[in-house]
């Protein structure tokens, strides 16, 4: 990392790496400290809004940003950046227009309560992506997944699994690849009829298999709407927490006066329900009630004797709600939850809960050919007082007994997801590499950090990119590399 020169005391809070990178780059990663690792051979995808803003506008939440996807590949020790953001009709039309022209989540359309009358919010295809069966994915949980062409990221358009996922049908941002069969599982908030009381909520699930083929789809009947981001994957289960974050009344929603945002609230009268569905037929087959509380992002999940176990990200409120959809305020501070473990047995109904580390922290990764077996190490992106934590500011490496190392940035560097890169001839579950771009916010870029997976204190390359990078919500690393 580039340390500012001594004198330079101002510490810049993590806002400026909010700003828009409305270019698109293509150029080899040729400035570095250290070097790059010859048994990296693969790609590392990012996805994140790559702006915040139209015109002179800021998008009334973080989550309406616009997808733009990173592309870091590394091939025999050289490295090479591309970026291109996802051609969804939003971000064509708002780039023409350079003003609001679709609602988010927490955005509405300029003109009143008629101007967002029975508009539903944009797919900004700006939160996680995938490669799987041949294609890659960007995705966004509130509509259909973006194909992208893997090598130059140009759009394709909008992905159904040839009509598979229906007009109704939403698709999580946060599937999982099932390692045991390679089928990727995943899942949306849906509605499966209408009664008495209105439509009927639902977890609609889908399993696509190595090929590609969407060949199974089930439904979960809910008692209420799930706001359910992230679930957790074992080798006979996906496991569902739903948790005090609900939603309200959705009327002045559909009516144009209220946003999505701004009718979401943590209710600390509801307890968190765990619903455990088998993959198989995907029916629940098990269901615990616990304490208040929600689980934004899990870690991993394995079965052990008569228990599942699963690790998560625990929160007791949503007042980060308030930040993300006031991202410029420079009072704001992007939070975490707390690293969790719950052992939920299947055969008794007991539930137990633990506190696996005491850093704040988000975003749980781990090396994923470990997923639905019994791993020892997660990594998280932490926040941690070093004079400027408005942003995640350090990683931690955590073992399965609880031990955590963590590697704290200097102040004025603003981390993100950490994710583990397995060495090309790996052995173990730690023989790699982590990964995280970081922002300095001294010079307004960002680089790309590479330390030793197992021991986090050895940085062994920063690679220079010659802009920032916005800060970005989730990533993933393939071995291929494309042409
Ligand atoms: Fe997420």
């Amino acid at each position: 990392m580039s340390l500012p020169a001594s004198g330079e005391n101002e510490i810049p809070s993590c806002h400026g790496g909010l700003e828009n990178l409305d270019s698109e780059y293509d150029y080899d990663l040729l400035e570095m400290e250290g070097s790059i690792p010859a048994d990296i051979k693969g790609t590392f995808f990012r996805n994140g809004p790559g702006r915040q803003k139209i015109g002179s506008t800021a998008y009334g939440h973080w989550f309406d940003g616009d997808g733009m996807l990173c592309a870091f590949t590394f091939n025999e020790g050289r490295a090479h950046f591309r970026n291109r953001y996802v051609r969804t009709p939003k971000y064509l039309d708002e780039t023409a227009a350079q003003k609001v022209l679709y609602r988010g989540f927490g955005t509405q359309i300029e003109g009143g309560l008629f101007a967002n009358l029975f508009k539903m919010p944009a797919n900004p295809a700006n939160t996680s992506g995938i490669y799987h069966g041949g294609h890659l994915l960007a995705l966004n949980e509130g509509g259909k997944p973006w194909a992208l062409k893997p090598g130059s990221l140009e759009t394709l358009g909008e992905f159904t699994y040839e009509g598979e996922l229906e007009p109704s049908m939403v698709f999580s941002a946060h599937g999982k690849v099932h390692p045991s069969t390679g089928d990727y599982i995943n899942y949306g908030a849906g509605i499966s009829g209408f009664g008495l009381k209105g439509p009927k909520p639902c977890i609609n699930m889908y399993r696509i298999n190595s090929a590609g083929k969407l060949f199974r789809k089930g439904q979960i009947p809910l008692e209420n709407f799930p706001f359910c981001h992230d679930f957790a994957l074992s080798d006979k289960y996906a496991i569902f927490f739903l948790g005090s974050i609900v939603f309200g009344n959705m009327l002045p929603v559909i009516l144009g006066s209220r946003t999505i945002s701004e009718q979401v609230r943590f209710d600390d009268d509801i307890a968190m329900q765990i619903v455990v569905v088998d993959l198989n037929t995907f029916k629940e087959v098990k269901r615990f009630e616990t304490t208040p509380g929600a689980i934004i992002h899990f870690g991993n999940a394995f079965e052990q004797g008569d228990e599942v176990i699963v690790d998560g990200m625990f929160q007791d409120n949503f007042e980060a709600n308030d930040t993300l959809a006031d991202v410029f305020n420079k009072t704001g501070r992007f939070g975490g939850g707390w690293y969790r473990r719950y052992r939920l047995n299947m055969k008794t109904g007991d539930l137990h809960t633990e506190q696996i580390s005491d850093v704040e922290s988000e975003f749980p990764t781990f090396n994923n050919e470990f997923l639905g077996t019994k791993n020892n190490v997660t990594y998280t992106a932490c926040s941690v007082d070093n004079g400027a934590n408005s942003f995640f500011n350090a990683i931690s490496r955590v073992s399965f007994d609880g031990q955590a190392d963590v590697v704290t940035l200097p102040p004025g560097f603003y981390g993100s997801e950490p994710l583990f890169v397995p060495k090309s001839n790996a052995k173990k579950e730690d023989d790699g590499y982590l990964m995280e771009v970081v922002y300095n916010g001294f010079e307004h870029n960002s680089e790309l950090l590479i330390f030793r997976a197992d021991d986090i204190s050895d940085q062994v390359c920063s690679l220079k990119l010659k802009h920032h990078v916005p800060h970005q919500f989730h990533g993933f690393y393939t071995p291929e590399v494309f042409a």
